[in-house]
């Protein structure tokens, strides 16, 4: 498996680059009132200047690894899925995260891309853990988590501050031992 594509059945994930700055914008543009509730970023990221800056972020960056998440069929650029926080060999461990551009969501899109980020975090990479936080209301998100083999870890109390208040935020986890062969 090849870190700078990853392919499923329906979307591949690729490593992004500066020319895919316009295509990112335009998926948040399209997206933006449903991302907005969920991630703290995007309340800044209105220009290509914004995703140039993400991009070569991205791809200095040395305790992560992220993608584009493009449709098969078409290739249009519908999300960014990434492994984070992965700073310490020792313990061996990513976080997982992703959005889908709305207007491809509740497809089936995001937990195939997920599946692409714990093969390869587990499989390719051999990290010991994946682990992912949500806001309780982030049903879409949870219910990916579930459908991936993700077990319910606890909650942290008042965890984040997201929109003008501060959110709880559960904590999902996975082990390499309970991928399923
Ligand atoms: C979370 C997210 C990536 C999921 O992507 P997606 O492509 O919609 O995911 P899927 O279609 O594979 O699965 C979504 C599931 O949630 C379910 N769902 C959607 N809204 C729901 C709700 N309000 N209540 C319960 N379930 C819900 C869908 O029915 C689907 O489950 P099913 O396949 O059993 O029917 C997407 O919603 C998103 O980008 N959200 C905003 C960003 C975000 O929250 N990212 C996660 C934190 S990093």
């Amino acid at each position: 498996m090849d870190k700078d594509r990853i392919a499923s059945r329906r979307v591949y994930l690729r490593a992004l680059t500066k020319d895919d700055a316009p295509a990112l914008l335009e998926a948040v543009e399209t997206s933006r009132e449903s991302l907005k509730r969920r991630l703290r970023w995007v309340g800044d990221a209105n220009d290509l200047e914004y995703f140039r800056r993400f991009i070569a972020a991205a791809d200095a960056s040395s305790d992560s690894d992220t993608w584009g998440v493009f449709e098969a069929k078409g290739d249009r650029l519908i999300g960014v899925a990434s492994l984070q926080e992965m700073e310490d060999p020792q313990r061996g461990r990513g976080r997982l995260a992703l959005w889908i551009a709305s207007d491809r969501q509740d497809k089936g899109i995001g937990t195939e891309a997920a599946r692409c980020l714990v093969d390869y975090g587990i499989r390719k990479r051999g990290l010991h853990r994946l682990f992912a936080r949500l806001d309780p209301a982030n049903r879409s998100f949870r219910r990916v988590l579930k459908k991936i083999g993700f077990r319910y870890e606890g909650c942290l109390r008042s965890d984040r501050r997201l929109n003008g208040r501060w959110v709880d935020q559960e904590c999902w986890g996975m082990l390499k031992s309970e991928l399923k062969r």
